[in-house]
């Protein structure tokens, strides 16, 4: 008897130790960057916090958000780290994110905390990219095509089949896209455009990062991405040549939010600090990755696309990152772009 009882005692304690550390140590991450650079930054991570296990799934910005929209009531994960902040202004102002403000703010660039300050402290800004595009010099000197240099290029005929986009529907990249053209031209014209450059698009993809990579395996002429994602192929050794349109371009503000009703909350808020530091951020370029840091004292690689060197127009996130805006251009762009061309 009090053998048995011993025995569920131990059984007991150790329930509760494996509950408690099955709490206190899982961190249920969506990363909606770059898939290797998201595996890398959860092998840093570990590494750095052997105490605490990532489960971690790689989504693209509309992906994360329809995720975590779906499963508002029963939150699975904890933390949303990066991609393009529209979707995570969407997400903050359905408050399926949690206002957080971290100690660290004032460490941040005046954008990344203008992005923490439009969401009212539900998002904060890691990362900052310049969209434009990439191609295969290869392709396009044997092919005898003329280089584009502006968007209104990007309509050439000698382009047909060459162009691969991503579908803004499953994409931060695409909807950054989306909303510059709008921004640039006015939304009947942006949509007139695309309805022409759909005759040279041959494929949208659902990963923004897909058709600079298919570009750099000949497998597709250009790709319209965030041009640090032409840099990562171009550092490789690929034939990319990298291009910010003439007339003006938008950029990115990578954002990461803590989900609301996190079930690892103490987890999340961990990552959270590691991944505003200057030690994590200066971990990106090594990862392959090579966007602009939002921490102050974090070091942009000599590689990374400046904002200051590109003709970069005022993108105004409030209101392109609105849940009205996102879901108007959406429904617009499937039913003209997506469905229609
Ligand atoms: O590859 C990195 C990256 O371009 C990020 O800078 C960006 O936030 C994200 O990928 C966009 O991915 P997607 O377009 O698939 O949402």
């Amino acid at each position: 008897m009090a053998h048995n009882v011993a025995r569920l005692a131990a059984l007991a304690v150790g329930a509760i130790c494996l509950g408690g550390a099955a709490q206190a140590a899982e961190l249920n991450l969506i990363c909606s960057a770059d898939i290797e650079v998201c595996g890398k930054m959860v092998q840093n991570f570990e590494a750095s916090h052997k105490d605490i296990h990532v489960n971690s799934v790689r989504l693209s910005a509309g992906e994360a958000y329809a995720k975590i929209r779906a499963e508002a009531r029963n939150p699975q994960a904890d933390l949303w780290w990066s991609g393009s902040g529209d979707a995570h202004l969407q997400a903050a102002e359905d408050k399926l994110t949690m206002v957080y403000k971290s100690p660290h703010l004032d460490q941040l660039k005046p954008w990344a905390q203008k992005q923490a300050k439009i969401s009212g402290y539900r998002t904060v800004g890691v990362y900052a990219g310049v969209l434009g595009w990439g191609y295969n010099t290869k392709i396009f000197d044997e092919k005898h095509i003329k280089a584009p240099k502006c968007w209104a290029d990007l309509l050439d005929p000698s382009l047909k089949g060459e162009i691969q986009i991503a579908d803004p529907n499953s994409s931060g990249t695409a909807y950054t896209a989306l909303a510059t053209l709008v921004q640039l031209m006015g939304e009947d014209k942006a949509f007139d455009y695309l309805h022409k450059l759909g005759s040279n698009v041959s494929q949208y993809t659902k990963s923004g990062s897909a058709p600079i990579k298919a570009a750099a395996r000949g497998e597709a002429g250009l790709g319209i991405v965030f041009q640090h994602d032409a840099v990562t192929e171009k550092v490789q050794g690929f034939p990319i040549a990298i291009v910010s349109p003439c007339e003006g371009t938008g950029y990115e503000v990578g954002s990461m939010s803590i989900i609301d009703g996190a079930q690892n909350l103490k987890t999340a808020k961990v990552f959270y600090e590691w991944a505003l530091s200057a030690k994590a951020q200066n971990m990106m370029p090594a990862a392959g990755s090579y966007q602009i840091p939002s921490n102050k004292d974090a070091t942009t690689s000599d590689k990374a696309p400046r904002l200051d060197d590109v003709k970069l127009i005022d993108y105004d996130f409030a209101k392109y990152g609105s849940g009205k805006m996102r879901e108007h251009l959406l429904s617009r762009w499937t039913r003209e772009i997506g469905n229609g061309s």
